[in-house]
């Protein structure tokens, strides 16, 4: 039986004293003794502040981004180990916006200059998290012109493999997977919950085939891409879609609470 997972994932949005008020919101509105998990992935400097405020709770905090190197010259990257001192449970990696491939670009720029991660940077990350026994929350999904050209399944398929590759089937029991098609990303455009569970059960049938079916059963897949309060129970529902990768609507505490609940 796979225990739901709702992430929120701030990006780079909320100080300090926005994150402080938005968790306390949170808390209040959220239940308690809900049997979902919830972790929240605020910009880095909020976590020491986040996790003293939800210590006594059920909800964990996690982070956006990791460097994979425990230490060194690395200017403006931190590390797991400087994570696991924060006892950060989960951390992102592979989103579509690290790896450089933003659905609709706001700036002219090529973004990927910028964050420019590819399979084996991920794949280096993910090493890095299992050494520290943190979650890894991989994000894999096409563009809508991948999509356009039926490559989806070869896209992802790749993804996976390029990511996952020379772990073994035991390390996998912490990672956690999401399906974020980059066209659905803070679009609004949300992907039909048939087919965000067709293309989620697929993911679980290639990790039975990298790994074995048992793990793949064990999984937790989530679904990212404009989830909010009015279509995550429908998603939720779909048999191997295990919860949400929630971006935009994290933000409100009150629609984020809605949404945990809907799980
Ligand atoms: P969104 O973002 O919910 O704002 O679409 C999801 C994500 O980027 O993980």
């Amino acid at each position: 039986m796979r225990t739901r997972l709702v992430v929120g994932n701030w990006k780079m949005n909320n100080t300090v004293t926005e994150s402080v008020a938005a968790v306390e919101t949170f808390v209040q509105h959220v239940d308690a003794k809900s049997s979902v998990d919830v972790v929240i992935c605020p910009p880095y400097l909020a976590i020491p502040r986040l996790r003293d405020l939800l210590r006594n709770t059920h909800i964990k905090v996690g982070a956006q981004d990791v460097f994979w190197a425990e230490s060194g010259a690395f200017t403006g990257k931190v590390s797991a180990k400087m994570l696991d001192e924060f006892c950060v449970s989960h951390v992102i990696v592979g989103h579509s916006e690290t790896r450089g491939r933003f659905g609709k670009l706001e700036t002219p720029e090529n973004t990927l200059g910028y964050f420019a991660e590819s399979g084996a940077t991920i794949n280096l990350k993910i090493s890095a998290l299992l050494y520290r026994a943190m979650s890894p929350i991989l994000c894999v999904g096409e563009t809508a012109s991948e999509r356009e050209a039926g490559q989806t399944e070869a896209v992802i398929r790749t993804q996976l493999e390029e990511a996952l590759t020379g772990l073994d089937a035991a390390e996998l029991y912490g990672t956690v997977l999401a399906y974020e098609p980059v066209w659905a990303i803070g679009t609004g455009n949300t992907c039909d919950s048939a087919e965000a569970q067709r293309v989620c059960k697929f993911i679980r049938g290639v990790v039975g085939e990298l790994f074995d079916e048992h793990v793949a059963s064990e999984l937790r897949i989530l679904y990212g891409g404009s989830v909010k309060s009015s279509n995550s129970r429908e998603l939720f529902s779909q048999p191997d879609i295990d919860g949400g990768l929630v971006g935009g609507a994290s933000l409100d505490p009150t629609e984020f609470s809605l949404i945990v609940m809907s799980a």
